[in-house]
Protein backbone atom coordinates (compact mmCIF):
# COMPACT_ATOMS: atom_id res chain seq x y z
CA UNK A 1 0.00 0.00 0.00
CA UNK A 2 1.26 3.86 -0.59
CA UNK A 3 0.82 6.38 1.46
CA UNK A 4 0.34 10.03 1.11
CA UNK A 5 2.49 11.42 3.92
CA UNK A 6 2.87 15.11 3.23
CA UNK A 7 1.38 16.32 6.60
CA UNK A 8 2.47 13.02 8.69
CA UNK A 9 5.07 13.54 11.57
CA UNK A 10 8.46 12.90 10.91
CA UNK A 11 9.96 9.99 13.21
CA UNK A 12 12.77 7.37 13.55
CA UNK A 13 12.89 4.30 15.15
CA UNK A 14 15.72 2.93 17.30
CA UNK A 15 15.44 -0.74 18.47
CA UNK A 16 17.79 -1.59 21.26
CA UNK A 17 17.57 1.99 22.49
CA UNK A 18 17.75 0.74 25.90
CA UNK A 19 21.89 0.43 26.32
CA UNK A 20 25.08 0.29 24.39
CA UNK A 21 24.87 1.28 20.49
CA UNK A 22 21.04 2.01 20.81
CA UNK A 23 21.45 4.53 23.31
CA UNK A 24 23.90 6.18 21.05
CA UNK A 25 22.07 6.16 17.67
CA UNK A 26 19.02 8.11 19.57
CA UNK A 27 21.09 10.92 21.23
CA UNK A 28 23.17 10.99 18.20
CA UNK A 29 20.43 11.26 15.75
CA UNK A 30 18.01 13.69 17.89
CA UNK A 31 21.16 16.04 17.88
CA UNK A 32 21.57 15.70 13.99
CA UNK A 33 17.89 15.51 12.36
CA UNK A 34 14.84 17.38 12.53
CA UNK A 35 12.12 14.67 13.85
CA UNK A 36 8.74 14.96 15.39
CA UNK A 37 9.14 11.34 17.41
CA UNK A 38 11.72 8.82 17.71
CA UNK A 39 10.32 5.61 18.69
CA UNK A 40 12.66 3.82 21.57
CA UNK A 41 12.03 -0.04 21.04
CA UNK A 42 13.70 -2.38 24.09
CA UNK A 43 12.31 -4.67 26.84
CA UNK A 44 13.97 -2.47 29.62
CA UNK A 45 11.39 0.58 29.91
CA UNK A 46 13.20 2.54 32.66
CA UNK A 47 16.42 2.48 30.82
CA UNK A 48 14.16 3.77 27.76
CA UNK A 49 12.63 6.30 30.11
CA UNK A 50 15.88 7.80 30.68
CA UNK A 51 16.60 7.97 27.35
CA UNK A 52 14.19 9.80 26.38
CA UNK A 53 14.68 12.47 28.80
CA UNK A 54 17.76 12.71 27.47
CA UNK A 55 15.82 13.94 24.16
CA UNK A 56 16.27 17.80 23.30
CA UNK A 57 15.16 18.38 20.34
CA UNK A 58 12.22 15.19 19.23
CA UNK A 59 9.96 13.34 21.53
CA UNK A 60 10.83 10.20 22.27
CA UNK A 61 8.16 7.49 22.73
CA UNK A 62 8.93 4.53 24.91
CA UNK A 63 7.92 1.31 23.17
CA UNK A 64 8.64 -1.73 25.53
CA UNK A 65 8.82 -4.55 23.03
CA UNK A 66 10.45 -7.94 23.39
CA UNK A 67 11.15 -8.53 19.47
CA UNK A 68 11.68 -12.01 19.99
CA UNK A 69 7.69 -12.22 20.40
CA UNK A 70 5.30 -12.24 17.80
CA UNK A 71 2.50 -10.59 19.73
CA UNK A 72 4.91 -6.99 20.92
CA UNK A 73 5.97 -7.24 16.96
CA UNK A 74 2.44 -6.74 15.77
CA UNK A 75 1.67 -4.16 18.34
CA UNK A 76 4.83 -1.74 17.17
CA UNK A 77 2.94 -3.00 13.51
CA UNK A 78 -0.53 -1.99 14.66
CA UNK A 79 0.74 1.63 15.94
CA UNK A 80 2.39 2.23 12.52
CA UNK A 81 -0.88 1.62 10.71
CA UNK A 82 -2.75 3.93 13.31
CA UNK A 83 -0.54 6.62 12.74
CA UNK A 84 0.75 6.04 9.91
CA UNK A 85 4.29 8.70 10.30
CA UNK A 86 6.75 9.63 7.53
CA UNK A 87 9.86 6.86 8.81
CA UNK A 88 12.69 9.18 7.68
CA UNK A 89 15.21 6.81 9.40
CA UNK A 90 14.85 3.24 10.76
CA UNK A 91 17.46 1.61 12.45
CA UNK A 92 17.67 -1.87 13.49
CA UNK A 93 20.40 -2.27 16.30
CA UNK A 94 18.97 -4.17 18.69
CA UNK A 95 20.68 -7.94 18.81
CA UNK A 96 22.79 -10.29 21.00
CA UNK A 97 25.33 -12.84 20.53
CA UNK A 98 26.09 -15.89 22.93
CA UNK A 99 29.97 -17.49 22.51
CA UNK A 100 30.30 -21.07 22.73
CA UNK A 101 30.31 -24.28 20.38
CA UNK A 102 26.65 -25.00 18.93
CA UNK A 103 26.11 -27.95 20.63
CA UNK A 104 27.30 -26.14 24.03
CA UNK A 105 24.37 -23.71 24.04
CA UNK A 106 20.83 -24.21 24.51
CA UNK A 107 18.51 -24.38 20.92
CA UNK A 108 16.28 -21.95 22.60
CA UNK A 109 18.90 -19.37 22.96
CA UNK A 110 20.62 -19.78 19.49
CA UNK A 111 16.65 -19.82 17.61
CA UNK A 112 16.68 -16.29 20.04
CA UNK A 113 19.07 -15.29 18.39
CA UNK A 114 17.72 -15.72 15.40
CA UNK A 115 14.51 -14.40 15.97
CA UNK A 116 16.15 -11.11 16.98
CA UNK A 117 19.25 -10.60 14.84
CA UNK A 118 17.23 -11.85 11.93
CA UNK A 119 13.36 -12.32 11.88
CA UNK A 120 12.63 -9.15 13.48
CA UNK A 121 15.12 -7.04 11.79
CA UNK A 122 13.71 -8.50 8.11
CA UNK A 123 10.01 -8.09 9.51
CA UNK A 124 10.46 -4.48 10.85
CA UNK A 125 12.23 -3.19 7.06
CA UNK A 126 9.69 -4.70 5.08
CA UNK A 127 6.75 -3.03 7.64
CA UNK A 128 8.72 0.42 7.97
CA UNK A 129 9.32 0.83 4.08
CA UNK A 130 5.89 1.21 3.96
CA UNK A 131 6.02 4.26 5.53
CA UNK A 132 8.88 5.62 4.06
CA UNK A 133 9.36 7.92 1.35
CA UNK A 134 12.34 9.55 -0.98
CA UNK A 135 15.55 10.56 1.58
CA UNK A 136 14.36 8.04 4.13
CA UNK A 137 17.21 5.63 5.18
CA UNK A 138 17.55 2.43 7.20
CA UNK A 139 20.44 1.39 9.09
CA UNK A 140 20.89 -2.26 9.76
CA UNK A 141 23.59 -3.13 12.67
CA UNK A 142 25.58 -5.99 11.46
CA UNK A 143 29.00 -7.18 13.12
CA UNK A 144 32.84 -7.76 11.62
CA UNK A 145 31.33 -11.17 12.90
CA UNK A 146 29.32 -11.22 9.68
CA UNK A 147 32.77 -11.48 7.26
CA UNK A 148 33.20 -15.15 8.11
CA UNK A 149 31.95 -17.77 9.48
CA UNK A 150 33.54 -18.19 13.26
CA UNK A 151 33.43 -21.44 15.37
CA UNK A 152 32.68 -20.52 18.83
CA UNK A 153 30.42 -17.94 17.59
CA UNK A 154 28.74 -19.42 15.12
CA UNK A 155 24.94 -18.95 15.13
CA UNK A 156 25.73 -14.96 15.93
CA UNK A 157 28.09 -14.86 13.02
CA UNK A 158 25.95 -16.51 10.75
CA UNK A 159 22.64 -14.07 11.39
CA UNK A 160 24.98 -10.80 10.45
CA UNK A 161 26.53 -12.53 7.69
CA UNK A 162 22.86 -12.20 6.79
CA UNK A 163 22.30 -9.19 8.10
CA UNK A 164 25.65 -7.77 6.04
CA UNK A 165 24.14 -9.75 2.87
CA UNK A 166 20.52 -8.23 3.49
CA UNK A 167 21.36 -4.58 4.07
CA UNK A 168 23.84 -4.49 0.87
CA UNK A 169 21.00 -6.08 -1.54
CA UNK A 170 18.39 -4.22 -0.22
CA UNK A 171 20.34 -0.51 -0.56
CA UNK A 172 20.37 -1.55 -4.50
CA UNK A 173 16.66 -2.40 -4.90
CA UNK A 174 15.80 0.72 -2.85
CA UNK A 175 17.96 2.93 -4.98
CA UNK A 176 14.89 4.24 -7.61
CA UNK A 177 12.89 4.88 -4.73
CA UNK A 178 15.67 7.32 -3.19
CA UNK A 179 15.62 5.41 0.14
CA UNK A 180 19.47 4.29 1.09
CA UNK A 181 20.41 0.93 3.44
CA UNK A 182 23.77 0.99 4.97
CA UNK A 183 25.34 -1.85 7.06
CA UNK A 184 27.18 -1.25 10.34
CA UNK A 185 29.79 -3.42 10.63
CA UNK A 186 31.56 -2.75 14.34
CA UNK A 187 34.31 -3.94 15.59
CA UNK A 188 34.33 -4.80 19.45
CA UNK A 189 32.21 -1.87 21.26
CA UNK A 190 32.42 -1.21 24.96
CA UNK A 191 28.56 -2.12 25.84
CA UNK A 192 26.78 -4.44 27.15
CA UNK A 193 27.04 -6.95 24.64
CA UNK A 194 29.97 -8.78 26.16
CA UNK A 195 28.10 -9.33 29.25
CA UNK A 196 25.44 -11.17 27.73
CA UNK A 197 27.79 -12.50 25.25
CA UNK A 198 29.82 -14.63 27.76
CA UNK A 199 32.94 -14.70 26.41
CA UNK A 200 36.08 -12.49 25.69
CA UNK A 201 36.50 -10.43 22.45
CA UNK A 202 38.96 -11.86 19.66
CA UNK A 203 40.04 -8.44 19.21
CA UNK A 204 40.54 -7.14 22.92
CA UNK A 205 40.71 -3.45 22.07
CA UNK A 206 37.22 -2.11 22.29
CA UNK A 207 35.73 1.11 20.59
CA UNK A 208 33.12 3.65 22.14
CA UNK A 209 29.50 3.61 21.53
CA UNK A 210 29.90 7.50 20.89
CA UNK A 211 32.24 6.90 18.22
CA UNK A 212 31.05 4.13 16.32
CA UNK A 213 28.09 5.58 16.03
CA UNK A 214 28.83 8.79 14.89
CA UNK A 215 30.89 7.31 12.43
CA UNK A 216 28.05 5.50 10.92
CA UNK A 217 26.13 8.27 11.10
CA UNK A 218 28.59 10.41 8.80
CA UNK A 219 28.83 7.11 6.68
CA UNK A 220 25.03 6.91 6.51
CA UNK A 221 25.39 11.04 4.95
CA UNK A 222 27.80 9.76 2.45
CA UNK A 223 25.30 7.39 1.16
CA UNK A 224 28.37 4.69 2.16
CA UNK A 225 26.75 1.35 1.84
CA UNK A 226 28.93 -0.72 4.94
CA UNK A 227 30.24 1.61 7.92
CA UNK A 228 33.28 -0.29 9.61
CA UNK A 229 34.83 1.93 12.77
CA UNK A 230 38.80 1.90 12.98
CA UNK A 231 41.58 1.12 10.29
CA UNK A 232 42.26 -1.51 12.42
CA UNK A 233 38.89 -3.44 11.74
CA UNK A 234 38.60 -2.10 8.15
CA UNK A 235 42.31 -4.26 7.73
CA UNK A 236 40.41 -6.97 9.26
CA UNK A 237 37.59 -7.23 7.34
CA UNK A 238 39.92 -7.17 4.14
CA UNK A 239 42.14 -9.41 5.45
CA UNK A 240 38.72 -12.06 6.15
CA UNK A 241 37.50 -11.31 2.60
CA UNK A 242 40.66 -12.01 1.02
CA UNK A 243 41.95 -14.83 3.07
CA UNK A 244 40.36 -18.58 2.27
CA UNK A 245 37.37 -19.36 3.93
CA UNK A 246 39.45 -22.57 5.98
CA UNK A 247 41.94 -20.40 7.28
CA UNK A 248 39.69 -17.91 8.98
CA UNK A 249 37.43 -20.31 10.28
CA UNK A 250 40.72 -22.77 11.34
CA UNK A 251 42.37 -19.71 12.98
CA UNK A 252 39.26 -18.29 14.70
CA UNK A 253 38.73 -21.90 16.33
CA UNK A 254 42.18 -21.94 17.40
CA UNK A 255 41.19 -18.71 19.71
CA UNK A 256 37.21 -20.16 20.71
CA UNK A 257 38.34 -23.98 21.04
CA UNK A 258 37.12 -25.88 23.22
CA UNK A 259 34.29 -22.91 23.98
N1 LIG B 1 29.29 -4.47 21.31
C1 LIG B 1 29.94 -5.08 20.36
O1 LIG B 1 31.10 -5.45 20.53
C2 LIG B 1 29.27 -5.30 19.02
C3 LIG B 1 30.07 -5.64 17.92
C4 LIG B 1 29.48 -5.86 16.69
C5 LIG B 1 28.11 -5.73 16.56
N2 LIG B 1 27.34 -5.41 17.63
C6 LIG B 1 25.88 -5.32 17.43
O2 LIG B 1 25.44 -4.06 17.86
C7 LIG B 1 24.07 -4.13 18.22
C8 LIG B 1 23.86 -3.42 19.55
O3 LIG B 1 24.55 -4.13 20.56
P1 LIG B 1 25.28 -3.41 21.76
O4 LIG B 1 26.72 -3.65 21.61
O5 LIG B 1 24.80 -2.03 21.93
O6 LIG B 1 24.81 -4.36 22.98
P2 LIG B 1 23.86 -4.10 24.21
O7 LIG B 1 24.35 -2.99 25.03
O8 LIG B 1 23.71 -5.44 24.84
O9 LIG B 1 22.48 -3.67 23.54
C9 LIG B 1 21.61 -4.56 22.93
C10 LIG B 1 20.24 -3.92 22.78
O10 LIG B 1 19.35 -4.86 22.18
C11 LIG B 1 18.18 -4.92 22.96
N3 LIG B 1 17.56 -6.22 22.95
C12 LIG B 1 18.13 -7.41 23.29
N4 LIG B 1 17.23 -8.40 23.24
C13 LIG B 1 16.05 -7.81 22.85
C14 LIG B 1 14.75 -8.29 22.62
N5 LIG B 1 14.43 -9.59 22.78
N6 LIG B 1 13.78 -7.42 22.24
C15 LIG B 1 14.08 -6.11 22.09
N7 LIG B 1 15.30 -5.60 22.28
C16 LIG B 1 16.26 -6.43 22.67
C17 LIG B 1 18.62 -4.59 24.38
O11 LIG B 1 17.53 -4.06 25.11
P3 LIG B 1 16.71 -4.81 26.26
O12 LIG B 1 17.64 -5.75 26.95
O13 LIG B 1 16.23 -3.69 27.12
O14 LIG B 1 15.59 -5.49 25.55
C18 LIG B 1 19.66 -3.51 24.11
O15 LIG B 1 19.04 -2.26 24.00
C19 LIG B 1 23.71 -5.61 18.23
O16 LIG B 1 23.00 -5.93 17.06
C20 LIG B 1 25.06 -6.30 18.23
O17 LIG B 1 25.01 -7.57 17.63
C21 LIG B 1 27.89 -5.19 18.86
Amino acid sequence: MVHSFKMHKKIAIVTGASSGLGVEFAKQIDKKKILDEIWLVARREQNLKEVARQLKKSKGIILKTDLTKKQDIQKLIKKLEKEKPNLRLLVNNAGFGKKGYFQKILLKTQQEMIELNVKALVTLTYEGIKYMTKGSEIIQVASTAGFAPLPGFNVYSATKAFVLNFANALNEELKSKGIHTIAVCPGPVKTEFTKRSEGKSIIPKEATAKKVVAKALKDLKKKRWTSIYSFRIKILAMIMKLLPRKWIVEMSNIKNKGL
